[in-house]
């Protein structure tokens, strides 16, 4: 779990205590009769994560007076669970078998269970979004909307002569930037925040949700201890920042590199070779250049919010995803 940091530890306890309730509300969400669905519904909750979307619900329901302690921990159980139902997907489409540590739904349980968990705890989420508005729910649904549709374009790739960054850019922005947007909005609409505020708060989590994403991305092929199997997202084709600037290389160096990203990668031991190029190659230190100049830009978004310890969290929270390894 990604803790709140700041230099006020009241605040930091009270964000802690908060998440903590969520903790707990994320379980009882993915309850099921039947004892193998409820296994398999709380199997990736249970697993552990960051908690990155219901952070962003909580710190920015601290940003104004008005936010109702119970509706703010519903909030960040709706985002969380519709992260995580998302995952279940996720990984039967990436054919990935571990998820945090763990071993995925779908190799455990196969694909049909997986999926149908994923909508189930869809269906907790969207239950628990009505009790807070139908604004709140069409907010839901526009960001359901956008995590398929980035997930489609992922899938279907870009069209012929597309700019390849842009497209994998709008992906980002679709599939991750899309709801941990709606997670800081959905706290800020908590917090009575005025409307200018609001909209600041959306676009610092698209924004900052890109640069989580685009780390992420980073890290699948720097880190061995993600709880994924690295180079997934290289077995797969799916293009990543590292992978898109390297394959812009013209240096005769490289040229064993492209071949390999250019092939199916089905091979175990060319992965591997895929793998090793890419971790030393240069292209790593640009994409994280990137990711860096992202992150600040995000940063400065926060002036535009109140003075307080939620933005001083806020402003932790840019270093954190920049510098975090795994
Ligand atoms: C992870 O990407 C996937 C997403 C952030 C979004 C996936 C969206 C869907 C499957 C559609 C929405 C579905 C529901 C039920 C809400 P990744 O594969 O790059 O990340 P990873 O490395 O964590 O696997
Ligand atoms: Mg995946
Ligand atoms: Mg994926």
């Amino acid at each position: 779990m990604l803790a709140s940091q700041t230099r006020d530890p009241v605040f930091e306890t009270v964000v802690r205590d908060q998440l903590d309730r969520v903790e707990s509300a994320l379980v009882r969400a993915a309850d099921a009769d039947s004892p193998m669905v409820r296994e398999a519904a709380q199997h990736v909750i249970l697993a552990g994560g960051k908690r990155f979307r219901p952070l962003l619900v909580i710190l920015g329901s601290h940003l104004g007076p008005a936010a109702v302690d119970a509706d703010v921990e519903r909030a960040a159980v709706v985002v969380e669970l519709t992260h995580v139902a998302s995952l279940y997907h996720d990984d039967v489409m990436d054919e990935a078998g571990l998820r945090r540590g763990s071993v995925s739904a779908n190799s455990r349980w196969g694909n049909t269970v997986a999926i149908l968990v994923g909508d189930l705890l869809f269906a907790r989420a969207s239950d628990l979004v009505a009790d807070l508005g139908p604004e709140f729910v069409r907010l839901q649904a526009r960001t359901f909307a956008r995590l398929v549709q980035g997930q489609l374009a992922e899938t279907v790739g870009p069209a012929p002569g597309q700019d390849r960054l842009g497209h994998y850019l709008q992906v980002v922005a679709d599939k991750t930037g899309s709801l941990i947007a709606t997670s800081a909005l959905f706290g800020a609409k908590l917090a009575g925040a005025t409307a200018e505020q609001q909209r600041t708060m959306a676009e610092f989590g698209e924004q900052i949700g890109m640069v989580f994403q685009l780390s992420d991305d980073i890290i699948d092929i720097t880190s061995d201890e993600t709880g994924k199997t690295p180079g997934t997202d290289l077995r797969e084709g799916i293009p990543t920042l590292p992978t898109l600037l390297a394959r812009a290389s013209t240096d005769p160096a490289d040229a064993r590199l492209l071949t390999l990203l250019d092939s199916d990668l089905s091979s175990d031991d060319d992965l591997a070779e895929a793998l090793d190029l890419l971790r030393s190659h240069r292209s790593i230190d640009e994409a994280r250049a990137e990711v860096r100049r992202r992150a600040e830009s995000a940063r400065l978004l926060l002036d535009g919010l109140p003075a307080g310890p939620a933005r001083d969290s806020l402003e932790e929270l840019c270093d954190t995803v920049v510098s975090r390894t795994v």
